[in-house]
């Protein structure tokens, strides 16, 4: 049997570029193709396109005739550390000249003929979008008809209509059309053609209003109306007055230019109005923004009667179809900001006119851990919207089938083929032009709903409307804006039509397909490379959430996919997603999950090629990261399955969206927010060892696997959880490893004896350092930069063969009437030079490197690290990952591990810009210094 070659995920991965951006995605809004429609919890493109371009290259290990020598497999590491690290920039992601060079190293690795990637929970469809972009046929199925169709809306659909230009009638926006923006440009003449026949059949139900005198008049078109949910007073003598419950009555917290609501009671009329007011004191603001709360949750208190509201009235009120609502506020477009406006009884009685002639009956699941509104008398997906955004939503749907038809008609006049095959059979004439034109007018739809529904949340920061899906989680809201549908903002059809039209214009189109599949027992096309991000335990309830959209879609899209809306709901009983209220308590639902979860990872490991090693993402949810670290029992048993289910886990590189600058995310190990596993089938023929020659083999393999790691420059806030990638890798490649009493060792003890490994290894280290710098070391461990005992401190030394007054003369310590304590940063010499230091210690070395990042910046940085020269830098760098291990765990101080993790995370942008200074420029950089 050959082996496989090694790739370079099996090695090293430059984990702080892929993070740095990840992390950077985040924040981007515009034209990212997540904008299609949304999804829970993807993952980022940044980090799904690395690890793919890592899992198909050769690492250089792999050919020892081109690179015979370790030094000469870390300089193409290097240069494929470069790819990697254009590749992941946003701004490269259309980049045809970057993404061409890593396809080409793919291709040189996998051959000509590439290997299709399938990622068998494609959920949002991020793995398989990337693959598709590196040039590979991409593959992916989910359990969940919603994934399912927006997988197909960004791999499937595109590609049969690449290039083509758009078939409207009007004017075309260009001359040239690449992959599909044709497609998008059509997207949005529909979704315009839309957008005018609706405003001609209700647009009477969304007025413009009358600015008052400070706005300058006329009228302007609304952009949310701020209703208060209500209920009847709880006071007897005002029973007939439905008094709101508000948690707030802010519109705008800008600094001096805050806007709110004040309520006007009158208790002879038992009426409240309402005025808007601008400014106002400190205690006026405050008090608004409080509305009627009277405390956490449902606690409110009567506006009219000053009577408490508990939560067990609001529940019942609701459940008996008491719960009412006031229109508190009306938004306008104002000139160049937000207009103000108090309510009329126009707008209140056309608000109520409109009338819905259906709405979804679906009933919201009895989980009350994400579905807050059941027990106030919102138990169906219909109660989740108001009659007029019912009537909204109704219309835009109806819209869509009309509008296919139009553009059918349409598509044939451009000379589209007649073909009447279907979308869904593969078809790509006028027929099916107009179906995927429909999909994404559809996803538009699901927008609007996102934002037009009575749980948005009017947030007076931003001064806009927020939409429903803030978390995974429909909670309940007492006060909620309802935004315009034929406005212009936020919930608005045209806002929503673009999102889908931009999101698509930045689709690769390449090779591609989605189907609907349970996981566990999906068959994958042979010879694939597998890729994917399961769901994690129970972080999100998909198949529960997703029907607030399947609820439209299958009103729009069921037509075009029957087969995938055809159903009443999405399925759930197969949904791997430990749902306690679904199968019946906590162990049951942990038992489903670990059960199906084993099932599909075995299924995939029966079906990977051999060539490539699987990889699988573990999402870790925040709480187990903040309560338990790395060997919380969620990660382990997660690990066992994977184990059990026939895999070796080879690697196991953390990967974070957080941004690296925030103080608590460098420094502590929350920023992991995620696992890349690496897995290869395990042999057949693995054999069965013992726990002491576990150990043996941890003690001989471990430390240089390690320094490994550390020559990669893997940030010390990432080592734990990287560490456990080769420890696993011995633990997983027998069959089992026997206990004393010959049980089987689980993976929660094997983790347990990798991390006591790596502190050993870290003490070792401990052990090369000169004596000064070994005496601060556990000076710093013990005291951190407070004073301790001078006795202590003379003990200290002179088991080092030192004296405190050595340790003083270093410039690491102050001596004085009898205490010592370590020197702080910002207390050591600004002009120290480590050419003219008689006593050099790698302690001051470390200290005065974090000194000049942290106050000048990276290149003056490098200036000192190529002052301070090779040898020691190295060992600067090995104090860096130690201290940073006793600060992080033993003295948890995440402010100062931070500034060790800030160290390594540019170690090796410093040592680049080292090696390119010259002994001139040192000197310049020197006067400059002056
Ligand atoms: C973490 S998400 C995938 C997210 C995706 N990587 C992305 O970036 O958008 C996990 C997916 O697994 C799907 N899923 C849950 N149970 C499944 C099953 N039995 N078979 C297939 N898919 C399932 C869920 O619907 C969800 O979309």
């Amino acid at each position: 049997m050959t082996h496989p070659k090694k790739k370079l995920i099996e090695v090293a991965i430059p984990l702080e570029a892929i993070n740095a951006a990840s992390a950077r995605e985040k924040s981007i809004r515009h034209g990212h193709p997540s904008t299609l429609h949304l999804w829970w919890a993807r993952r980022p493109l940044a980090a799904c396109r690395a690890v793919l371009f890592a899992q198909l290259v050769d690492d250089p290990s792999a050919h020892p005739d081109r690179f015979p020598t370790a030094e000469a497999q870390e300089a193409e590491r290097k240069r494929l550390f470069g790819i990697i690290e254009e590749l992941v920039k946003w701004e490269n992601s259309t980049n045809e000249e970057v993404l061409e060079r890593a396809r080409a190293e793919i291709r040189a690795s996998c051959g000509e003929a590439l290997p299709p990637v399938y990622d068998p929970f494609s959920g949002g469809g991020s793995i398989p979008l990337e693959a598709q972009r590196l040039g590979l046929p991409a593959y992916g199925s989910d359990l969940n008809p919603v994934a399912v169709m927006i997988g197909k809306a960004m791999i499937e659909i595109p590609p049969r209509f690449k290039d083509r230009p758009p078939i409207h009638p009007g004017l075309k926006e260009r001359n040239h059309y690449r992959n599909a923006e044709g497609l998008a440009e059509d997207v949005k003449h529909y979704g315009e053609w839309m957008r005018e026949r609706a405003f001609e059949r209700i647009g009477h139900l969304y007025p413009q209003v009358e600015l008052p005198k400070e706005y300058g008049g006329g009228k302007a078109t609304v952009i949310a109306w701020i209703w208060a949910r209500t209920v009847p007073s709880p006071d007897p003598a005002f029973a007939d007055v439905q008094v709101p419950i508000a948690s707030s009555f802010l519109l705008s917290s800008k600094k001096g230019k805050e806007v709110w609501v004040e309520p006007i009671v009158d208790r002879q009329e038992k009426t409240i109005t309402w005025r808007i007011r601008h400014g106002g004191t400190k205690e006026e603001i405050a008090k608004a923004k409080e509305g009627t709360k009277a405390g956490r949750g449902a606690n409110f208190r009567c506006l009219v009667s000053g009577a408490a509201i508990a939560p067990d009235y609001v529940k019942r009120m609701g459940r008996e179809g008491k719960m009412g609502q006031t229109m508190m506020a009306i938004v306008a477009e104002g000139n160049r900001s937000r207009a103000y406006v108090a309510p009329n009884d126009e707008h209140v009685r056309i608000a109520f006119e409109a009338k819905p002639d259906w709405k979804p009956e679906t009933p919201l699941p009895n989980d009350m851990r994400a579905f807050w509104t059941p027990p106030y008398g919102l138990t169906t997906f219909g109660d989740l919207f108001t009659d007029r955004q019912l009537v909204a939503l109704n219309t835009f749907s109806d819209l869509v089938h009309e509008a296919r038809e139009e553009i059918e008609k349409d598509a044939l006049a451009a000379g589209l083929s007649p073909d009447p095959t279907p979308l869904r059979e593969g078809g790509t004439g006028a027929r099916a032009y107009a179906e995927a034109v429909s999909v994404y007018l559809g996803f538009a739809i699901d927008r609007v709903a996102m934002s037009g529904n009575s749980l948005v949340r009017w947030n007076p920061v931003g001064q806009k409307a927020q939409h429903i899906f803030g978390r995974q989680a429909i909670p309940m809201l007492w006060d909620y804006a309802e935004t315009n549908p034929l406005g212009n903002a936020t919930g608005a059809l045209n806002a929503a039509y673009k999102m889908a039209e931009n999101g698509l214009r930045t689709v690769p189109c390449g090779v591609g397909e989605i189907a609907q599949q349970d996981a566990q027992g999906v068959s994958i096309h042979e010879g694939s490379v597998i890729c994917t991000d399961p769901p994690y335990y129970d972080n999100v309830g998909y198949a529960d959430l997703s029907d607030f959209f399947f609820v439209w879609m299958k009103r729009v899209l069921r037509p075009i996919y029957p087969e995938l809306f055809g159903v009443l709901a999405t399925p759930k009983s197969e949904e791997l997603v430990a749902t306690p209220y679904r199968h019946g308590g906590r162990d049951l639902a942990e038992a489903h999950f670990l059960d199906g979860m084993r099932t599909a990872i075995a299924n995939m490991s029966q079906q990977s090629s051999t060539d490539y090693p699987t990889i699988i993402y573990y999402a870790f949810k925040q709480s187990e990261v903040a309560q338990d670290g790395i060997s919380s029992t969620g990660w382990a048993t997660f690990l066992q399955a994977v184990i059990e289910a026939g895999f070796s886990v080879l690697g196991t590189w953390p990967v974070r969206t957080e941004m690296r600058t925030r103080q608590i995310a460098m420094g502590t190990n929350a920023l992991a927010n995620s696992v890349v596993l690496v897995c290869r089938k395990r042999a057949e023929t693995a054999e069965t060892i013992t726990r002491a020659e576990f150990i043996r083999a941890l003690k001989r393999e471990l430390p240089p696997a390690i320094a490994e790691l550390q020559a990669a420059n893997i940030a010390p806030a990432d080592m734990p959880q990287s560490a456990i990638g080769p420890g696993m890798g011995i633990f997983s490649r027998y069959a089992c490893v026997l206990e004393a009493d010959d049980s089987k060792m689980s993976v929660k003890t094997a983790l347990q004896l990798i991390n006591a490994e790596l502190d050993e290894f870290l003490n070792d280290l401990h052990g090369n350092f000169d004596p000064e710098t070994r005496f601060a070391a556990t000076w710093f461990e013990q005291h951190g930069f407070a004073k301790g005992d001078y006795g202590a401190a003379d003990n200290l030394a002179r088991a080092r063969g030192i004296s405190v007054d050595s340790v003083r003369h270093a410039g690491i310590v102050e001596s004085l009437a009898g205490k010592v304590r370590i020197l702080k940063r910002s207390e050591l010499d600004p002009e120290w030079d480590p050419g003219t230091d008689d006593h050099l210690t790698v302690w001051e070395c470390c200290q005065h490197l974090i000194r000049v990042l942290e106050n000048d910046g990276e290149y003056a940085a490098a200036v000192l690290l190529k002052k301070i020269g090779g040898e020691r830098a190295e060992m600067v760098k090995d104090l860096a990952y130690y201290l940073y291990e006793v600060c992080a765990t033993r003295r948890q101080d995440a402010k100062e591990a931070t500034a060790y993790n800030g160290l390594i995370a540019v170690w090796s942008d410093l040592t680049r810009e080292a090696a390119q200074i010259h002994d001139t420029d040192m000197n310049r950089q020197g006067r400059l210094d002056i």
